[in-house]
């Protein structure tokens, strides 16, 4: 009898550690607080453009969703993380390996001359919450 009501406790107890971490690790932990800057004219273009393309997954002030991580992060500050490695990501997409949401693919229907406008976005909202 006592046997049996610790099994059933040590169920929940792995259910309960379980869920917990996929509501809240997984869904809801990676996203971060982001401030959106006076942007440049680049930068503004590159929040529509981001908007469009990358929000889905990103959010629409690179926080990060469910979907994707935030891109304002310390793992993508310029120095690490340089321009040409966010043009790559866009048009030829990205292995998953620093998070648990697995490959970006190739960005479909997104222009050779947004690229630069959204590397603009990032790097400015970057840059007013300290990733430099
Ligand atoms: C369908 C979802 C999705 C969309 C849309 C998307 N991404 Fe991603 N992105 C991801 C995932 C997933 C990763 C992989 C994260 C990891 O390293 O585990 C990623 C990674 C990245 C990285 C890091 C790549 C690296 O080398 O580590 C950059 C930069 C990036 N995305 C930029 C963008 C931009 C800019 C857009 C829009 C033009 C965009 N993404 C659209 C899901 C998405």
């Amino acid at each position: 009898m006592k046997k049996n009501r610790l099994a059933i406790l040590a169920v929940i107890l792995v259910a309960a550690i379980v869920g917990g971490y996929t509501f809240f690790g997984q869904d809801s932990a990676n996203s971060v607080e982001v401030t959106v800057p006076t942007l440049t004219p680049a930068g503004a273009r590159g929040e529509a453009a981001f908007g469009t393309y990358c929000a889905d997954c990103h959010g629409t002030k690179a926080q990060g969703t469910e979907k994707g991580p935030p891109l304002i992060h310390k793992l993508y500050h310029p120095g690490h993380h340089g321009d040409a490695a966010i043009a790559s990501a866009v048009l030829n997409g990205a292995r998953g390996h620093h998070w648990p949401y697995g490959d970006m693919k190739p960005v479909e229907g997104i222009t050779q001359a947004e690229i630069p406008d959204i590397i603009a976005f990032i790097r400015e909202v970057q840059y007013a919450n300290k990733i430099y």
